[in-house]
């Protein structure tokens, strides 16, 4: 039996109705009104677990007063959704930036709702000209990169970042896909790439191709 598109759209559809969830009613208008296939990578398995197991850790890890959480190589705002959908960062105001420009409108239109409440924004630039130091006016800001795999000169990036910034960060060892110019081999490794001072978790997680490596703490 074949499925077309009008299948899974009424599967979602029926989904947001009975979760009443904004981020899936937002998810299917995005995918209605937007034609971007690598949405479809973006909600993928490996994806979504990565970002649930940073969520997860994160509300257990650090104290649910962040004001400000700014996401590097934000992408689609997947991310962004799955934390404005958390109960432990309902006080934060989400920031997603990223250097492609036609992540911006994708992002908007992922977190529609969050937009009408004042909790999100999507920001097209590039994370090396970034003003960390004016962003992070506050102890309960955050900057989260989950793209440190994606990142060329990466010790440049993270010396741009002032010491004592709370950070999340993730990388992978899979090396295989074209666009990995800095992965790393082990959770050792990437703790040596980015040497936080104060660490609150560092951990792998297993996924189908890959073991996904995150590090949380002050830099
Ligand atoms: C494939 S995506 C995200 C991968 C990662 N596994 C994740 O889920 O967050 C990598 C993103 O980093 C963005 N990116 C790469 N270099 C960047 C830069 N210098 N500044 C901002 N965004 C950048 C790309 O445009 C892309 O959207």
């Amino acid at each position: 039996m074949d499925y077309d598109d009008e299948y899974y759209r009424d599967i979602l559809d029926g989904l947001s109705a009975y979760y009443k969830s904004p981020l899936i009613a937002d998810l299917l208008t995005t995918i209605n009104k937007i034609p971007a296939p690598g949405l479809g990578n973006a909600w993928n398995f490996n994806q979504i677990s990565g970002k649930r197991w940073l969520v997860d850790t994160l509300a257990e890890h650090v104290d649910d007063n962040l004001e400000k959480i700014l996401l590097l190589g934000g992408w689609y705002g997947v991310l962004a959704s799955l934390l404005l959908d958390h109960p432990a960062f309902s006080q934060a105001h989400i920031s997603s930036l990223d250097i492609d420009p036609a992540c911006e409108d994708i992002a908007l239109s992922v977190n529609r709702s969050q937009v009408n409440q004042g909790r999100f924004d999507a920001l097209t630039g590039d994370m090396f000209k970034f003003d960390y130091r004016a962003w992070a006016d506050t102890e309960n800001a955050l900057i989260v990169n989950t793209s440190c795999e994606h990142i060329v000169a990466f010790d440049k990036w993270f010396a741009s970042i002032p010491s004592g910034t709370l950070l999340v960060l993730q990388s992978n060892d899979y090396f295989s896909c074209d666009e990995h110019v800095n992965c790393v081999d082990t959770l050792a490794d990437f703790e040596q790439q980015a040497p936080l001072t104060d660490l609150h978790f560092s951990g792998g997680l297993k996924l189908k191709k890959y073991t996904r490596f995150m590090l949380i703490g002050r830099k």
